[in-house]
């Protein structure tokens, strides 16, 4: 029987023009290039210039992947925009890039899971579209985290960095075999009782600040692994899939040693996972479409290929989704 899948027509990617260097760093805080490298992965990360905020990365990455998909912005019905950055408390940042893109018609919203946004936007904008409800969607995932750190706790100042990444999905009939483009599946969960391991220290309704970000990294790393492998069961359960079946795996590039650790126990091959950390550090809700942009563009993602996809962050939250792109 056939189905409606939210096939991928298109991606793309924006970062900020100024690199800062684990060097860079060092010379700032009381750390070093390889603390940072033998614990993270991390050498360099993109930080937003002054004036430069999250929908002003947004619209880039959309124009980006618009052009990929080779689609008009005025046939976009739907953006999902997964921040935990917004430019404003309210407005949502989505309803700027609408208008940013020059589209006055549809729906625009944010969606806040911090580093599992994009997983999360994905999984809504494909039920959105398989229900009928949109034909065309763009799925942005935008950051500017730099602005949330405290750049004195050497602990998690190091690990973050600024960007965004889009995808521009469209509702297509397809066999209804695990063979078809698009989504295949998408999990998602979360469990506010880890919420003091990771979170902001402010907001509109607790301290009427912005706030910074905190967390117990150890025990951030102690459950990350455990969760992302859970989840990416789920998937491979819900469609009779395997490791061995994947040609991509593009988790959110928290940490390299989370990566590893994740790929190893699913007995993911190394030379399947797309690593961008190294030069983008922790870009959160933006992490898994830039990874998507650069191995595309790379040539390393073809048309027909099984991407699986993962995050986990703040909540916490984690998800995990199959495409076939
Ligand atoms: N440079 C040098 N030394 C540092 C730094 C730094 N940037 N940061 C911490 N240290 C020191 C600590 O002060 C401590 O020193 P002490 O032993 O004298 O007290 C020592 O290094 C060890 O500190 P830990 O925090 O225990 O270091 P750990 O080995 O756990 O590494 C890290 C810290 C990298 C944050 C690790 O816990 C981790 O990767 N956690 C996962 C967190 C993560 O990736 N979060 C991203 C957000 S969530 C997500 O996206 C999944």
């Amino acid at each position: 029987m056939t189905k409606i899948r939210s096939v991928v027509l298109g991606c793309g990617s924006y970062l900020p023009g100024q690199v800062v260097t684990n060097a860079q760093l060092a010379a700032r805080i009381d750390t070093s290039d390889e603390w940072i490298v033998q614990r993270t992965g991390i050498r360099e990360r993109h930080i937003a210039a002054e004036g430069e905020f999250t929908s002003h990365l947004a619209i880039k990455a959309a124009q980006a992947a618009l052009s990929d998909a080779g689609v008009d912005a005025q046939s976009i019905e739907l953006i999902v925009l997964a921040t935990s950055t917004p430019d404003n408390t309210f407005p949502a940042t989505a309803v700027t890039v609408q208008n940013g893109l020059g589209i006055h018609h549809g729906a625009a919203f944010d969606l806040q899971a911090v580093c599992s946004g994009f997983v999360f936007a994905l999984a809504t904008a494909d039920n959105f579209l398989r229900s009928g409800a949109y034909k065309r969607a763009l799925v942005i995932g935008a950051e500017t985290f730099s602005r949330i750190l405290d750049w004195n706790d050497r602990g998690t100042c190091v690990l973050f960095g600024d960007g965004a990444g889009a995808v521009v999905l469209e509702a297509q009939e397809q066999a209804g075999k695990t063979a078809d483009r698009g989504v295949l599946t998408t999990h998602l969960r979360s469990d506010g009782r880890h919420k003091a391991k990771l979170f902001v220290d402010g907001g509109p309704s607790s301290t009427q600040t912005v706030g910074h970000l905190r967390m117990e990294g150890r025990e951030v790393f102690k459950h990350a692994v455990g969760m992302i492998t859970d989840v990416i069961v789920d998937a491979f359960e819900a469609t009779g899939l395997n490791a061995d079946s994947i040609d991509w795996f593009v988790p959110h590039q928290a940490n390299k040693r989370i990566i590893d650790a994740s790929a190893h126990k699913l007995h993911i091959a190394p030379q399947k996972v797309v690593l961008t950390v190294d030069r983008h550090g922790n870009t959160s809700a933006a992490s898994i479409p830039l990874a998507l942009s650069v191995a595309r563009k790379d040539g390393r993602i073809k048309r027909g290929d099984l991407v699986l996809l993962e995050a986990m962050g703040g909540g916490f939250t984690w998800g995990s989704a199959l495409v076939r792109w």
